[in-house]
């Protein structure tokens, strides 16, 4: 088995990540539901099929992307989270396409709910993901593959310190199109000290996850 962990329940302040469950699960594809333009501008095609299906179709297909990570997670493939703040689920993190020998790689994704972002929940969440994936997880490298104009994410992992290690090109089908990629990495190396810890050095006062 590639991951050498499930996923374990994470904190940082008032964020928790949770193992991707059924019950859980279920809120995801509502949450995905309600923001399926937000999240359509960038997720590759097959994840939501957003833009062609009708309401129905769309939550039958974010189901299954549900039932597939709890499959992946459950051969050590994957390792999914849905990110809570109090008792409501506001976003998703999963370290996914996860190799074993000989690159012990896997890449991460995120997104969280409109009406929470700016708040930095997706920083948060990724440090802890990446964290947990280089420890527990047995992991040596991780990779976000991010569309040149997602603006937003490009911020996610700048605040991090990834690694820019340039363009896959027609990387993606995303909205109809093979679309280019910029890929960012880190290492284990180059993640020594912890990602959380990374993050508390640069996150604003009022960002989530801060010390009060
Ligand atoms: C990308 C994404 C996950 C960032 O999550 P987040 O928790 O909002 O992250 P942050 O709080 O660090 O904000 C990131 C950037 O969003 C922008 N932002 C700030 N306030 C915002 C708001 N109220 N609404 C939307 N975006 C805002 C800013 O550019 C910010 O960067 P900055 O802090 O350097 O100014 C989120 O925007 C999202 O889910 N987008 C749609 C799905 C997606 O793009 N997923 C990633 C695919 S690779």
């Amino acid at each position: 088995m590639p991951a050498r962990a499930r996923p374990a329940t994470l904190t940082l302040g008032d964020i928790r990540l949770l193992p991707l469950t059924w019950a859980n699960g279920a809120k995801l594809a509502e949450v995905h539901e309600r923001n399926r333009e937000w999240l359509g501008m960038w997720e590759a095609t097959g994840e939501g099929e957003q833009v062609r299906g009708s309401r129905g179709a769309m939550t039958r297909s974010y189901w299954a992307y549900v039932a597939r990570h709890r499959r992946e997670a459950a051969a050590g493939t994957a390792l999914p989270w849905v990110i809570e703040i109090g008792r409501a689920v506001v976003g998703h993190v999963v370290i996914g396409q996860i190799a074993g020998v000989p690159s012990w790689s896997g890449t991460v994704g995120y997104w969280v709910d409109r009406d929470h972002a700016g708040q930095g929940i997706a920083p948060a969440a990724v440090a802890l993901a990446v964290d947990f994936a280089f420890g527990h997880g047995g992991l040596h490298r991780v990779e976000a593959a991010i569309h040149p104009d997602n603006t937003r994410s490009l911020a996610v992992v700048g605040k991090l310190g990834f690694r820019d290690e340039g363009t896959r090109h027609r990387y993606l089908h995303v909205r109809g199109v093979w679309a280019d990629h910029r890929i960012f990495a880190l290492t284990r190396e180059e993640a020594s000290g912890g990602l959380v810890e990374r993050w508390n050095q640069v996150r604003r006062p009022k960002a989530r996850g801060a010390p009060s």
